[in-house]
Protein backbone atom coordinates (compact mmCIF):
# COMPACT_ATOMS: atom_id res chain seq x y z
CA UNK A 1 0.00 0.00 0.00
CA UNK A 2 1.63 3.36 -0.82
CA UNK A 3 0.42 6.62 0.84
CA UNK A 4 -1.95 8.04 -1.54
CA UNK A 5 -3.89 4.54 -0.54
CA UNK A 6 -3.86 4.62 3.19
CA UNK A 7 -4.76 8.18 3.21
CA UNK A 8 -7.40 7.36 0.94
CA UNK A 9 -8.46 4.47 3.37
CA UNK A 10 -8.12 6.29 6.58
CA UNK A 11 -10.11 9.49 5.29
CA UNK A 12 -13.16 7.12 4.66
CA UNK A 13 -12.77 5.87 8.10
CA UNK A 14 -12.18 9.10 10.04
CA UNK A 15 -8.19 7.79 11.24
CA UNK A 16 -5.84 10.62 9.78
CA UNK A 17 -4.11 10.83 12.60
CA UNK A 18 -2.51 7.72 12.21
CA UNK A 19 -0.53 9.27 9.15
CA UNK A 20 0.16 12.57 11.82
CA UNK A 21 4.01 11.03 12.15
CA UNK A 22 4.51 9.55 9.04
CA UNK A 23 6.95 11.92 7.47
CA UNK A 24 9.13 11.92 10.53
CA UNK A 25 10.18 8.12 10.28
CA UNK A 26 12.81 6.80 8.28
CA UNK A 27 11.65 4.64 5.17
CA UNK A 28 11.11 1.12 6.89
CA UNK A 29 9.12 3.00 9.92
CA UNK A 30 7.23 4.45 6.70
CA UNK A 31 6.64 0.75 5.25
CA UNK A 32 5.90 -0.63 8.71
CA UNK A 33 3.33 1.88 9.40
CA UNK A 34 1.29 1.69 5.72
CA UNK A 35 1.74 -2.09 6.05
CA UNK A 36 0.09 -1.82 9.50
CA UNK A 37 -3.08 0.55 7.89
CA UNK A 38 -2.85 -1.81 4.86
CA UNK A 39 -4.02 -4.78 7.24
CA UNK A 40 -6.23 -3.57 9.39
CA UNK A 41 -10.08 -4.09 8.56
CA UNK A 42 -10.93 -0.81 10.24
CA UNK A 43 -15.02 -1.72 10.06
CA UNK A 44 -13.89 -3.13 12.98
CA UNK A 45 -14.89 0.74 14.67
CA UNK A 46 -18.47 0.25 13.55
CA UNK A 47 -19.08 -1.79 16.81
CA UNK A 48 -19.06 1.30 18.90
CA UNK A 49 -21.83 2.90 17.39
CA UNK A 50 -24.14 -0.22 17.54
CA UNK A 51 -26.04 0.28 20.79
CA UNK A 52 -27.24 -3.27 21.74
CA UNK A 53 -30.20 -3.95 22.97
CA UNK A 54 -30.30 -5.28 26.29
CA UNK A 55 -33.55 -7.36 26.80
CA UNK A 56 -33.75 -10.50 29.07
CA UNK A 57 -37.43 -11.10 28.93
CA UNK A 58 -36.77 -14.68 27.80
CA UNK A 59 -33.84 -15.14 29.84
CA UNK A 60 -33.99 -18.75 32.65
CA UNK A 61 -31.69 -19.60 35.12
CA UNK A 62 -30.55 -23.45 34.09
CA UNK A 63 -30.95 -26.06 36.90
CA UNK A 64 -27.39 -26.68 37.75
CA UNK A 65 -26.11 -30.40 37.91
CA UNK A 66 -25.40 -29.96 42.30
CA UNK A 67 -22.50 -30.80 44.26
CA UNK A 68 -24.04 -33.25 46.13
CA UNK A 69 -25.65 -35.12 43.08
CA UNK A 70 -22.21 -35.36 41.48
CA UNK A 71 -20.81 -36.77 44.63
CA UNK A 72 -23.73 -39.38 44.31
CA UNK A 73 -22.86 -40.61 40.45
CA UNK A 74 -19.25 -39.86 40.94
CA UNK A 75 -17.84 -43.12 40.18
CA UNK A 76 -20.11 -43.63 36.65
CA UNK A 77 -19.16 -40.03 35.77
CA UNK A 78 -15.18 -40.39 36.39
CA UNK A 79 -15.09 -44.04 34.73
CA UNK A 80 -17.31 -42.73 31.39
CA UNK A 81 -14.71 -39.58 31.71
CA UNK A 82 -11.51 -41.64 32.35
CA UNK A 83 -12.54 -44.17 29.21
CA UNK A 84 -13.12 -41.22 27.13
CA UNK A 85 -9.97 -39.35 27.65
CA UNK A 86 -7.70 -43.00 27.25
CA UNK A 87 -9.11 -42.73 23.83
CA UNK A 88 -7.75 -39.78 23.18
CA UNK A 89 -10.96 -38.39 22.74
CA UNK A 90 -10.34 -35.07 25.11
CA UNK A 91 -8.18 -32.49 24.10
CA UNK A 92 -7.00 -29.18 25.98
CA UNK A 93 -6.96 -25.26 24.77
CA UNK A 94 -5.82 -22.99 27.65
CA UNK A 95 -6.06 -19.62 26.92
CA UNK A 96 -2.91 -17.20 27.80
CA UNK A 97 -3.73 -14.42 25.18
CA UNK A 98 -4.73 -11.98 27.44
CA UNK A 99 -2.75 -8.55 28.69
CA UNK A 100 -3.57 -9.32 32.28
CA UNK A 101 -3.95 -5.55 32.26
CA UNK A 102 -5.80 -5.54 35.90
CA UNK A 103 -3.09 -7.28 37.76
CA UNK A 104 -0.29 -5.01 36.18
CA UNK A 105 2.54 -7.73 35.62
CA UNK A 106 4.66 -7.26 33.19
CA UNK A 107 5.06 -10.69 31.41
CA UNK A 108 2.85 -12.95 30.09
CA UNK A 109 0.07 -13.84 33.22
CA UNK A 110 1.39 -17.71 33.41
CA UNK A 111 4.78 -16.64 34.05
CA UNK A 112 3.70 -14.76 37.03
CA UNK A 113 5.21 -16.44 40.78
CA UNK A 114 2.97 -17.04 43.11
CA UNK A 115 5.29 -19.35 45.47
CA UNK A 116 6.49 -17.76 48.57
CA UNK A 117 9.25 -19.86 49.98
CA UNK A 118 10.29 -21.50 46.47
CA UNK A 119 9.04 -20.48 42.78
CA UNK A 120 5.94 -21.81 41.99
CA UNK A 121 4.63 -20.00 38.22
CA UNK A 122 0.86 -20.09 36.98
CA UNK A 123 1.69 -22.18 34.12
CA UNK A 124 3.25 -24.57 36.62
CA UNK A 125 0.74 -24.91 38.43
CA UNK A 126 -1.96 -25.69 35.89
CA UNK A 127 0.30 -28.47 34.34
CA UNK A 128 0.64 -30.44 37.78
CA UNK A 129 -3.13 -30.30 37.81
CA UNK A 130 -3.37 -31.68 34.40
CA UNK A 131 -0.94 -34.38 34.76
CA UNK A 132 -2.96 -35.66 37.68
CA UNK A 133 -5.03 -36.76 35.09
CA UNK A 134 -2.87 -37.95 32.36
CA UNK A 135 -1.17 -40.03 35.49
CA UNK A 136 -4.80 -41.41 36.26
CA UNK A 137 -5.64 -42.20 32.48
CA UNK A 138 -1.89 -42.97 31.94
CA UNK A 139 -1.98 -41.08 28.70
CA UNK A 140 -0.78 -37.85 27.00
CA UNK A 141 -3.66 -34.69 26.72
CA UNK A 142 -2.62 -32.93 23.19
CA UNK A 143 -2.78 -29.17 24.80
CA UNK A 144 -3.00 -26.49 23.31
CA UNK A 145 -2.26 -23.27 24.36
CA UNK A 146 -3.32 -19.89 22.72
CA UNK A 147 -0.92 -16.72 22.96
CA UNK A 148 -1.08 -13.25 21.15
CA UNK A 149 1.85 -11.35 18.98
CA UNK A 150 2.30 -9.58 22.70
CA UNK A 151 3.38 -12.37 24.50
CA UNK A 152 3.70 -15.21 22.23
CA UNK A 153 7.57 -15.34 21.73
CA UNK A 154 8.07 -15.42 26.22
CA UNK A 155 5.63 -18.04 26.86
CA UNK A 156 6.92 -20.36 24.40
CA UNK A 157 10.79 -19.41 25.85
CA UNK A 158 9.37 -19.85 29.01
CA UNK A 159 7.78 -23.62 28.94
CA UNK A 160 10.97 -24.53 26.93
CA UNK A 161 13.57 -23.08 29.72
CA UNK A 162 11.34 -24.74 32.04
CA UNK A 163 11.33 -28.12 30.25
CA UNK A 164 7.38 -28.12 29.95
CA UNK A 165 7.26 -28.57 33.77
CA UNK A 166 7.38 -32.08 33.18
CA UNK A 167 4.86 -32.62 30.43
CA UNK A 168 5.88 -34.34 26.95
CA UNK A 169 6.55 -31.38 24.58
CA UNK A 170 5.93 -33.20 22.28
CA UNK A 171 2.25 -32.72 23.58
CA UNK A 172 1.80 -28.76 23.50
CA UNK A 173 1.31 -26.91 20.88
CA UNK A 174 1.32 -23.16 20.61
CA UNK A 175 -0.99 -21.01 18.71
CA UNK A 176 -1.34 -17.08 17.90
CA UNK A 177 -4.26 -15.34 18.55
CA UNK A 178 -5.55 -12.42 16.11
CA UNK A 179 -5.05 -8.79 16.93
CA UNK A 180 -7.13 -5.68 16.60
CA UNK A 181 -6.64 -1.88 17.25
CA UNK A 182 -7.53 -0.38 20.28
CA UNK A 183 -9.02 3.39 20.12
CA UNK A 184 -9.14 6.11 22.56
CA UNK A 185 -12.25 7.47 24.32
CA UNK A 186 -13.09 9.50 21.19
CA UNK A 187 -13.00 6.39 18.98
CA UNK A 188 -9.35 7.54 17.88
CA UNK A 189 -7.08 4.29 16.76
CA UNK A 190 -4.03 4.46 19.02
CA UNK A 191 -0.57 4.82 17.90
CA UNK A 192 1.69 2.97 20.73
CA UNK A 193 4.71 4.49 18.74
CA UNK A 194 5.00 7.40 15.89
CA UNK A 195 4.91 4.28 13.46
CA UNK A 196 3.31 1.77 15.42
CA UNK A 197 -0.72 1.36 15.87
CA UNK A 198 -1.55 -0.26 19.15
CA UNK A 199 -2.83 -3.51 18.40
CA UNK A 200 -4.64 -5.55 21.06
CA UNK A 201 -5.70 -9.34 21.37
CA UNK A 202 -9.03 -9.89 20.06
CA UNK A 203 -10.40 -11.47 23.17
CA UNK A 204 -10.36 -15.12 24.06
CA UNK A 205 -13.95 -15.93 21.79
CA UNK A 206 -11.87 -16.75 18.53
CA UNK A 207 -9.54 -19.40 19.76
CA UNK A 208 -11.05 -22.38 17.66
CA UNK A 209 -10.26 -19.86 14.51
CA UNK A 210 -7.43 -19.17 15.70
CA UNK A 211 -6.64 -22.52 16.05
CA UNK A 212 -7.79 -23.28 12.43
CA UNK A 213 -5.75 -20.44 11.39
CA UNK A 214 -2.63 -21.45 12.58
CA UNK A 215 -3.22 -25.31 11.09
CA UNK A 216 -3.76 -27.21 13.76
CA UNK A 217 -7.06 -28.55 13.39
CA UNK A 218 -5.96 -30.81 10.90
CA UNK A 219 -4.17 -32.78 13.41
CA UNK A 220 -7.38 -32.36 15.54
CA UNK A 221 -9.28 -34.06 12.46
CA UNK A 222 -7.00 -36.69 12.47
CA UNK A 223 -6.88 -37.61 15.37
CA UNK A 224 -9.50 -38.91 18.14
CA UNK A 225 -10.49 -35.75 19.93
CA UNK A 226 -14.15 -35.25 20.23
CA UNK A 227 -14.15 -33.02 22.60
CA UNK A 228 -12.12 -29.94 24.21
CA UNK A 229 -11.69 -28.45 27.68
CA UNK A 230 -10.90 -24.90 26.98
CA UNK A 231 -10.05 -22.81 30.03
CA UNK A 232 -8.67 -19.88 31.39
CA UNK A 233 -4.69 -18.45 32.40
CA UNK A 234 -5.53 -17.21 35.87
CA UNK A 235 -7.86 -20.26 38.02
CA UNK A 236 -4.96 -21.66 39.71
CA UNK A 237 -7.14 -24.02 41.83
CA UNK A 238 -8.92 -25.22 38.77
CA UNK A 239 -9.26 -29.15 37.90
CA UNK A 240 -8.12 -29.15 34.34
CA UNK A 241 -9.34 -32.40 32.02
CA UNK A 242 -11.49 -33.61 35.01
CA UNK A 243 -13.15 -36.82 34.47
CA UNK A 244 -15.79 -36.44 36.55
CA UNK A 245 -16.96 -33.24 34.52
CA UNK A 246 -16.65 -34.36 31.02
CA UNK A 247 -18.26 -37.92 32.20
CA UNK A 248 -21.14 -35.90 34.02
CA UNK A 249 -21.47 -34.18 30.49
CA UNK A 250 -21.58 -37.72 28.47
CA UNK A 251 -23.98 -39.13 30.63
CA UNK A 252 -26.24 -36.92 30.96
CA UNK A 253 -26.73 -35.98 27.26
CA UNK A 254 -25.86 -32.82 27.19
CA UNK A 255 -23.64 -31.27 24.26
CA UNK A 256 -21.58 -29.33 26.16
CA UNK A 257 -20.72 -28.36 29.66
CA UNK A 258 -19.25 -25.38 32.08
CA UNK A 259 -18.09 -25.21 35.55
CA UNK A 260 -20.19 -23.15 37.65
CA UNK A 261 -19.60 -21.67 41.63
CA UNK A 262 -22.11 -21.15 44.18
CA UNK A 263 -21.98 -16.90 44.22
CA UNK A 264 -20.63 -15.38 46.99
CA UNK A 265 -23.51 -13.07 47.02
CA UNK A 266 -26.47 -11.71 44.48
CA UNK A 267 -24.21 -8.84 42.79
CA UNK A 268 -20.71 -11.55 42.22
CA UNK A 269 -19.24 -10.02 39.02
CA UNK A 270 -19.47 -13.42 37.47
CA UNK A 271 -21.88 -14.46 34.33
CA UNK A 272 -24.42 -17.04 35.22
CA UNK A 273 -25.69 -20.05 32.60
CA UNK A 274 -29.38 -19.21 31.40
CA UNK A 275 -31.28 -20.05 28.59
CA UNK A 276 -32.57 -17.29 25.69
CA UNK A 277 -35.67 -17.87 24.18
CA UNK A 278 -34.60 -21.33 24.80
CA UNK A 279 -31.12 -21.72 23.89
CA UNK A 280 -27.95 -21.29 26.13
CA UNK A 281 -26.67 -17.90 26.88
CA UNK A 282 -24.59 -16.48 29.94
CA UNK A 283 -26.31 -13.49 31.20
CA UNK A 284 -23.41 -11.26 32.54
CA UNK A 285 -23.56 -9.67 36.22
CA UNK A 286 -24.15 -6.31 34.32
CA UNK A 287 -26.85 -7.79 32.97
CA UNK A 288 -28.81 -8.59 36.16
CA UNK A 289 -31.67 -6.30 37.00
CA UNK A 290 -32.51 -5.82 40.56
CA UNK A 291 -35.51 -8.38 40.34
CA UNK A 292 -33.34 -11.07 38.76
CA UNK A 293 -30.40 -10.91 41.29
CA UNK A 294 -32.47 -11.32 44.29
CA UNK A 295 -35.40 -13.83 42.63
CA UNK A 296 -35.45 -17.03 44.38
CA UNK A 297 -36.77 -20.34 43.23
CA UNK A 298 -39.03 -23.13 44.71
CA UNK A 299 -36.02 -24.24 46.74
CA UNK A 300 -35.53 -20.54 48.26
CA UNK A 301 -32.39 -20.49 46.73
CA UNK A 302 -31.06 -17.51 44.41
CA UNK A 303 -32.44 -18.54 41.12
CA UNK A 304 -29.44 -16.97 39.45
CA UNK A 305 -27.33 -18.73 42.08
CA UNK A 306 -24.08 -20.50 39.86
CA UNK A 307 -21.64 -18.42 38.18
CA UNK A 308 -19.51 -19.42 35.55
CA UNK A 309 -15.91 -20.07 35.70
CA UNK A 310 -14.74 -19.96 32.32
CA UNK A 311 -13.68 -23.97 31.79
CA UNK A 312 -15.88 -25.29 29.82
CA UNK A 313 -15.94 -28.46 27.42
CA UNK A 314 -17.56 -28.17 23.88
CA UNK A 315 -17.63 -31.38 21.21
CA UNK A 316 -15.02 -30.34 18.39
CA UNK A 317 -18.34 -31.34 15.78
CA UNK A 318 -19.98 -28.62 16.97
CA UNK A 319 -17.07 -26.23 16.82
CA UNK A 320 -16.66 -26.72 13.39
CA UNK A 321 -20.02 -26.09 12.36
CA UNK A 322 -20.39 -22.87 14.18
CA UNK A 323 -17.08 -21.77 13.40
CA UNK A 324 -18.68 -18.66 10.63
CA UNK A 325 -20.88 -17.71 13.03
CA UNK A 326 -20.97 -14.27 13.81
CA UNK A 327 -19.99 -13.79 17.58
CA UNK A 328 -20.78 -10.52 19.30
CA UNK A 329 -18.34 -8.14 19.86
CA UNK A 330 -17.86 -6.58 23.03
CA UNK A 331 -16.36 -3.00 23.98
CA UNK A 332 -14.11 -3.30 26.71
CA UNK A 333 -12.56 -0.38 28.76
CA UNK A 334 -8.59 -0.68 29.31
CA UNK A 335 -5.68 1.04 29.70
CA UNK A 336 -3.72 1.50 26.84
CA UNK A 337 -0.25 2.72 26.25
CA UNK A 338 -0.30 5.70 23.75
CA UNK A 339 2.31 8.08 22.47
CA UNK A 340 1.71 12.35 24.08
CA UNK A 341 1.88 15.26 21.68
CA UNK A 342 5.61 14.78 21.66
CA UNK A 343 5.34 11.81 20.40
CA UNK A 344 6.55 10.14 23.84
CA UNK A 345 5.65 7.03 24.67
CA UNK A 346 2.83 6.91 28.35
CA UNK A 347 1.65 4.02 29.54
CA UNK A 348 -1.69 4.54 31.57
CA UNK A 349 -2.89 3.67 35.07
CA UNK A 350 -6.26 3.67 34.47
CA UNK A 351 -8.60 2.68 31.85
CA UNK A 352 -8.32 5.48 29.02
CA UNK A 353 -9.60 4.02 25.88
CA UNK A 354 -11.66 0.72 24.22
CA UNK A 355 -10.28 -2.91 23.07
CA UNK A 356 -12.60 -5.14 20.81
CA UNK A 357 -13.35 -8.35 21.96
CA UNK A 358 -15.45 -11.59 21.39
CA UNK A 359 -15.58 -14.34 24.33
CA UNK A 360 -15.75 -17.67 24.40
CA UNK A 361 -18.77 -17.59 26.79
CA UNK A 362 -20.59 -16.49 23.68
CA UNK A 363 -20.11 -19.80 22.43
CA UNK A 364 -22.04 -20.98 24.28
CA UNK A 365 -25.12 -19.96 22.09
CA UNK A 366 -24.59 -22.06 19.65
CA UNK A 367 -24.67 -24.81 21.64
CA UNK A 368 -28.10 -27.23 21.91
CA UNK A 369 -27.63 -27.09 25.80
CA UNK A 370 -25.10 -26.45 28.00
CA UNK A 371 -24.82 -28.50 31.95
CA UNK A 372 -23.61 -26.18 34.29
CA UNK A 373 -21.55 -28.52 36.67
CA UNK A 374 -20.82 -27.18 40.29
CA UNK A 375 -17.39 -27.27 41.74
CA UNK A 376 -16.37 -26.46 45.15
CA UNK A 377 -15.30 -22.73 44.82
CA UNK A 378 -13.21 -23.18 48.07
CA UNK A 379 -11.25 -26.06 46.09
CA UNK A 380 -11.48 -24.94 42.26
CA UNK A 381 -11.86 -21.20 42.12
CA UNK A 382 -8.71 -19.38 42.73
CA UNK A 383 -8.64 -16.66 39.81
CA UNK A 384 -5.79 -14.23 40.24
CA UNK A 385 -7.31 -11.06 38.15
CA UNK A 386 -6.43 -7.81 40.19
CA UNK A 387 -2.80 -7.33 41.96
CA UNK A 388 -5.19 -6.78 45.55
CA UNK A 389 -8.41 -6.85 46.82
CA UNK A 390 -10.73 -10.07 45.57
CA UNK A 391 -9.80 -12.00 43.21
CA UNK A 392 -6.56 -11.08 43.45
CA UNK A 393 -2.68 -12.85 44.52
CA UNK A 394 -3.52 -12.70 48.07
CA UNK A 395 -7.09 -14.51 47.89
CA UNK A 396 -5.38 -17.42 45.42
CA UNK A 397 -2.67 -18.06 47.56
CA UNK A 398 -4.79 -18.77 50.67
CA UNK A 399 -6.64 -21.23 48.87
CA UNK A 400 -3.52 -22.28 47.69
CA UNK A 401 -2.47 -23.24 51.04
CA UNK A 402 -5.56 -24.10 52.13
CA UNK A 403 -5.73 -27.02 49.56
CA UNK A 404 -2.53 -28.28 50.79
CA UNK A 405 0.04 -26.28 47.62
CA UNK A 406 3.31 -25.45 49.26
CA UNK A 407 4.24 -22.28 48.35
P1 LIG B 1 -9.65 -11.71 31.15
O1 LIG B 1 -11.04 -11.40 30.78
O2 LIG B 1 -9.33 -11.79 32.59
O3 LIG B 1 -8.70 -10.67 30.40
O4 LIG B 1 -9.25 -13.07 30.45
P2 LIG B 1 -7.15 -10.40 30.53
O5 LIG B 1 -6.77 -9.67 29.28
O6 LIG B 1 -6.36 -11.63 30.80
O7 LIG B 1 -7.00 -9.49 31.82
P3 LIG B 1 -7.42 -7.97 32.07
O8 LIG B 1 -8.92 -7.91 31.88
O9 LIG B 1 -6.68 -7.14 31.06
O10 LIG B 1 -6.99 -7.72 33.46
C1 LIG B 1 -9.79 -14.32 30.80
C2 LIG B 1 -8.98 -15.39 30.10
O11 LIG B 1 -9.02 -15.20 28.68
C3 LIG B 1 -7.71 -15.06 28.15
C4 LIG B 1 -6.86 -14.60 29.33
O12 LIG B 1 -5.49 -14.89 29.10
C5 LIG B 1 -7.50 -15.36 30.47
O13 LIG B 1 -7.06 -16.69 30.48
N1 LIG B 1 -7.73 -14.08 27.06
C6 LIG B 1 -8.27 -12.85 27.25
C7 LIG B 1 -7.17 -14.43 25.86
O14 LIG B 1 -6.66 -15.56 25.69
N2 LIG B 1 -7.21 -13.52 24.85
C8 LIG B 1 -7.73 -12.29 25.00
O15 LIG B 1 -7.73 -11.50 24.03
C9 LIG B 1 -8.30 -11.95 26.22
Amino acid sequence: MNYKNAYKKLKQYNQLHLLEHYHSLNASGQKSLLAQIDDINFDILDVLNCKEENNNADTVPIEALQIETIRSKEEIYKKTGLETIKKGELALVLLAGGQGTRLGYPGPKGTFNVGITKDLYIFELLIMHTLKVVEEADTWIPFYIMTSDKNHDETKAFFKKHNYFGYNPAYIFFFRQEMVPSVDFGGKVVLEEKGKICMSPNGNGGWFSSLDKAGLLEGILHSNVKWINVFSVDNVLQRIADPVFLGAIIEENYESGGKVVKKVCPEERVGVLCTKNNMPYIVEYYELTEKMRNEKNADGEYAYNYGVTLNYIFPVSKLISIMNEHMPLHVVKKAIPYIDEDGNPVIPSAPNGYKFETLALDMIRFMDNCLPFEVDREKEFAPIKNAAGADSIDTARELLKKNGIEL
